[in-house]
């Protein structure tokens, strides 16, 4: 008989099924919660599965010198840790992962903290985050002989699950709200060969008719509730602590949205302190867009046991979510690390954005959150000097230039968002200038922009 080496938990009832066994929405029958993915041979010391910690890191570090496609992926060179296929020949990889860490002195110097890095999720194939969950989802579709793949998306997951599924030879559709996704997102997702609905509707409207249609037609669906996209987005933790020597830094700051990518982080680290890889979890802090933060008010008004949607406003519309799929899970990660979750303003965010920007790195808007959200955590006395703190910035600059333009432009932000901070925001804008085509109006504009 073959061994099992997954099987998915549910987070309400406690529930175990098996992988093929999950309903086409990936809710509990019994309960209606959502799975995590679990491997039951690791719980046995000794059992014949458990990886070997000391082993692993070897393993893993032997493989970044290796040619193989799938030692290439930074997701599939910790395949140990994420047995979810029968046959790893199923993987369908763009060579995601493996980003980098840049250390953000100016910001560090601004905050006064010894140590601050940004993980540019960004610098994927497909410019995001996602790309290290779509792997892992995409060759479960594929090893499961779906013909069709879909999503909901403010953008970025059907960017991302588009060029997967164009890889796998799959057909995806995509359901995405009318109007209120970047366009470098939306391009992605007609150039890779989606069928892209734009519906009147907001995420979680869209999410929530997806979830009927899946049960409707043998689509296989491909959002965060899919818990293999979880165990592909838990991989960044693993390269964050193998950067980091295997002591893992003191905090890390994530944005929240449908809440899916702080769980899978926090999933990743519980899991290497589990098998001995690390000797501690870093706290992770999750923050939020404040016209969209219904964590933090979950945590605010009814101590993190319960959530109510609410109907979100952002310009950062890749967190635009009001009813995130993924809350319990995402609150198990603040508290079990010790972790905050917090909102930011427009304002805060724009600000930090073009910081993170000036530093050469860029982000989308997003991303910016956790910037603007470190400086709340840092004034409030949450962070202290001597940590070492990981920004995960989730998307590249490009995905939304309109934005970053506007705010350049001073178009950005009404009078009211940005009142008190006209001088820190005007310090920061570098609108182009239009000039004579001669050296002499070339130079006087130099002479303009002196710092
Ligand atoms: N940052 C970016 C750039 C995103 O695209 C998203 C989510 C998040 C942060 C939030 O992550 O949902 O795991 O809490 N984008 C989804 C999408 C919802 O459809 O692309 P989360």
């Amino acid at each position: 008989m073959k061994e099992i080496l997954h099987q998915l938990r549910c987070i309400g009832c406690g529930a175990r099924i098996a992988g093929a066994e999950a309903l086409q929405d990936f809710r509990c029958a019994v309960c209606g919660e959502l799975f995590d993915v679990e491997y039951p041979g690791w719980s046995k010391r000794g059992g014949n599965d458990r990886p070997n910690a000391g082993a692993l890191k070897w393993l893993w570090r032997e493989r970044r010198s290796s040619r193989e496609e799938l030692d290439c992926s930074g997701v599939w060179r910790f395949r140990e840790l994420l047995p979810i296929l029968d046959d790893f020949s199923n993987a369908v990889s763009l060579r995601e992962g493996n980003t980098p860490l840049y250390h953000m002195t100016r910001a560090a110097m601004a905050l006064r903290i010894d140590l601050l890095f940004a993980k540019h999720q960004g610098m994927n194939p497909t410019g995001s985050f996602k790309d290290t969950g779509m792997t892992a989802a995409m060759s479960v579709a594929k090893e499961r002989g779906f013909a069709w793949v879909a999503c909901a998306s403010t953008g970025n997951t059907s960017a991302s699950m588009a060029a997967y599924a164009a890889r796998a030879g799959l057909r995806s559709l995509v359901l995405i709200p009318e109007g209120k996704i970047a366009w470098g997102k939306l391009s992605q997702a007609m150039d890779y060969g989606a069928v892209t609905c734009q519906l009147k509707a907001d995420f979680d409207g869209c999410l929530r008719l997806l979830s009927q249609i899946v049960k409707e037609a043998p689509i296989y669906l491909l959002n965060s509730v899919n818990p293999y996209r979880l165990e592909g987005q838990k991989t960044p933790a693993f390269e964050i602590a193998e950067a980091f020597d295997w002591s893992v830094p003191d905090h890390l700051i994530v944005p929240g949205g449908n809440l899916g990518n702080s769980s899978a982080l926090g999933k990743g680290f519980r899991e290497m302190y589990e098998l001995g890889l690390v000797a501690k979890m870093p706290k992770i802090s999750v923050i939020q867009a404040a016209g969209a933060n219904p964590l933090v008010r979950s945590f605010r008004e009814h101590q993190a046991a319960s959530l109510e949607p609410m109907e979100a406003h952002t310009r950062a519309t890749a967190i635009r979510i009001g009813n995130p799929a993924s809350w319990r899970k995402a609150v198990r990660a603040i508290q079990e690390s010790g972790g905050w979750c917090l909102d930011v303003t427009e304002a805060e965010i724009a600000i930090a954005k073009a910081e993170i920007g000036a530093e050469g790195l860029g982000c989308e808007p997003a991303s910016a959150v956790t910037l603007a959200g470190l400086k709340k955590l840092r004034a409030e006395g949450k962070v202290a000097t001597a940590e070492t703190v990981v920004l995960m910035l989730t998307g590249h600059t490009l995905k939304d230039a309109d934005y970053t333009i506007n705010f350049h432009r001073g178009k950005l932000l009404q009078i009211d968002e940005a009142e008190g901070r006209e001088a820190e925001i005007a310090s920061l804008r570098r609108d182009a200038v239009a000039v004579e085509a001669t050296p002499a109006a070339v130079l006087d504009a130099l002479k303009g922009s002196a710092r």
